[in-house]
């Protein structure tokens, strides 16, 4: 069965990015062709960025914090990032935790839901162009609100 994670974009206490996920799953759980887990990025308390070296070159790296973070993202076949726009990008907390990965995610795919003034498409722009980086095919069609 293919295996999608739906992942929050923000570790803010009192963030929407848990409850928009949930809304996500309770939606995307009604297909019998996928598993829909959530993943939040806040349970795995990323410092930023702390590897001597880039997960290009050690995926998984050597703290256990990376390799908790990257084992848990290989798991699955596809994602569904929950987007928050913080100053017309992606959180850093979000940005932080895609520079953990590599491999993990290279030649998946990926959709959107996001959120913000403007429906969180800048946010979502941003992210297109890391996820492009990372192998990620994003699909075109995204919920904005
Ligand atoms: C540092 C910061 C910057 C923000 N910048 C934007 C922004 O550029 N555009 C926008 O629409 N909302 C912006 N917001 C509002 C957030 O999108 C809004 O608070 C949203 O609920 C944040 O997502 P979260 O609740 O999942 O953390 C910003 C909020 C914060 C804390």
């Amino acid at each position: 069965m293919t295996k999608i994670a739906i992942v929050t974009g923000s570790v803010r206490p009192g963030r929407k990015s848990l409850e928009v996920a949930h809304w996500v799953q309770s939606i995307a759980s009604k297909r019998s062709d996928a598993t829909f887990e959530i993943v939040d990025i806040a349970d795995f308390e990323l410092p930023v960025w702390d590897e001597a070296v880039p997960p290009s070159v050690k995926p998984g790296g050597e703290k256990p914090h990376t390799k908790a973070w990257s084992d848990k993202i290989a798991a699955y076949d596809g994602y569904v990032f929950v987007v928050s726009e913080y100053n017309h990008s992606i959180t850093g907390a979000l940005k932080n935790a895609l520079d953990h990965l590599k491999p993990e995610l290279e030649n998946k795919a990926a959709g959107f839901v996001s959120y913000g003034s403007v429906g969180g498409a800048r946010a979502v722009e941003h992210l297109r162009g890391i996820l492009s980086e990372l192998q990620v095919a994003h699909v075109r069609n995204s919920v904005a609100m």
